[in-house]
């Protein structure tokens, strides 16, 4: 191949192929044997059997069927995806949130990443207003900033957002001349922070939204794994008015390989993210397999599993931080999800400090990426969820070795 010709091709680029960096790159660098960097589920844990089975089943029992643009449900499943996978979804989640759902209020994407993008496309353009948590994840960030919309962010705290900040920032959004439309966040054990907004912010939250007319974005994707007790209810189960639209996925649950996902809410905001969407949504086949992974009581089966064993993790990797890296560090002991937000000690110096842990194999996740502004050096995000226990211990013992040999006073002491 001519590399010599990327130049003349990649001047042929869209505006917003130039314009629209790649994606930031989670692969772990060379030479890391303990991966504390990616918030990814354990892959020894995946049910592949399970998934065997209903990719098995469902080829011999659907057939040509399973195959289709489209099957029973007519084709609107090229919209929103095999009808039989919302339905069950819709079950569920009217359940859980106690509040009415069905399945013209489920669209299924291509990971809760496309659910996401496809929802800031849907409500979002120049013009508008965004309003994002300071600390977050970075695709959402990225992706509402690609819209053209104005975007302003509100502080996190060990409670999760600043709810009471919120409409402030709206005002100021319209002062500049801007319609705010759409809020975002992770109201349950937040990436990074590990946080839990309590009852009384998320129905702030949900009534603010209301009186400001804008729509909340829930991304939803750890709720199921609380450690010590249940999360609060979901956004969505204050939601009366429709504002609430939520992200959820099979990524942490199941496989993040599966890339399978959806976005819920009501049908005119979920029809708003299909008509954003530029696929004939997800693999029928796929849809149809995990529908029937969930109707056997296997996924949740699996949850209930993957609550024991993570729960554990994080039990080993708050005793190794607690006896490795305090006080070096300061934490709080995340009540569930996948995160442990770290501060680092001023008197530490924090790129030293990971280039030692890098050289000895292990990889965090620097607090920058997640931040608007310049207060992420200082902090870390280490998720302990897929890497075995037996390295917990000893990944975070090299951590807190490259803490003490990085304190500024250290070559004194
Ligand atoms: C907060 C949050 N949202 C969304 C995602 C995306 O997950 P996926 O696209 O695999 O469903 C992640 C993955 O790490 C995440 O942490």
């Amino acid at each position: 191949m001519d590399l010599g010709a990327s130049e003349a091709i990649s001047a042929k680029y869209s505006t917003r192929a130039r314009l629209f960096a790649p994606p930031l790159g989670s692969a772990p660098a060379d030479g890391v044997r303990i991966n504390f960097d990616q918030g990814l589920p354990d892959p020894s844990l995946f049910p592949i059997d399970e998934l065997r089975r209903c990719l098995d089943a469902t080829l011999a029992e659907d057939g040509d069927e399973a195959l289709r643009y489209f099957g029973a449900g007519g084709p609107e499943e090229m919209q929103y995806g095999h009808l039989g996978l919302r339905a069950e979804l819709a079950r569920r989640l009217a359940e859980r949130d106690e509040r009415a759902l069905d399945p013209a209020g489920v669209t299924l994407v291509n990971g809760s990443t496309d659910g996401l993008a496809l929802v800031a496309n849907a409500f979002l353009g120049p013009g508008d207003g965004a309003v994002i948590e300071a600390l977050t994840y970075p695709h959402t960030r990225r992706f509402i900033a690609a819209t053209g919309a104005t975007v302003r962010t509100v502080p996190v705290d060990d409670d999760g957002m600043v709810v009471d900040a919120l409409p402030q920032v709206l005002d100021e959004l319209r002062a500049e001349g801007c319609t705010p439309k759409l809020v975002a966040t992770i109201p349950t054990f937040h990436a990074p922070t590990g946080t839990v907004l309590p009852v009384h912010r998320r129905r702030a939250l949900v009534d603010m939204a209301v009186e400001h007319d804008v729509m909340v974005l829930e991304d939803n994707c750890y709720y199921h794994f609380g450690y010590d007790t249940a999360p609060p209810p979901t956004l969505r189960s204050f939601d009366e008015q429709g504002v609430v639209i939520q992200s959820d996925s099979f990524s942490k649950y199941v496989a993040p390989g599966l890339r399978l996902a959806w976005v819920a809410g009501h049908p005119a905001a979920v029809e708003g993210v299909v008509r954003a969407r530029q696929d004939f949504s997800v693999s029928a086949l796929l849809a149809r397999a995990i529908e029937r992974f969930c109707r056997s009581g296997d996924f949740d089966r699996h949850i209930e599993l993957l609550r024991a064993r993570y729960r554990h993790k994080r039990d080993v990797t708050t005793a190794a931080l607690r006896e490795h890296c305090e006080p070096l560090v300061a934490f709080r002991e995340p009540a569930g999800g996948f995160y442990f937000w770290l501060r680092v000690a001023d008197d530490v110096d924090w790129l030293h400090a990971r280039e030692l842990a890098a050289a000895d194999g292990v990889a965090v996740r620097p607090g920058d990426q997640f931040v608007d502004g310049d207060a992420g050096p200082r902090f870390v995000r280490l998720s302990p969820i897929q890497v075995p226990d037996a390295e917990i211990e000893p990944g975070i013992a090299l951590l807190g070795r490259a803490l003490r040999a990085a304190r500024r006073d250290h070559a004194r002491s």
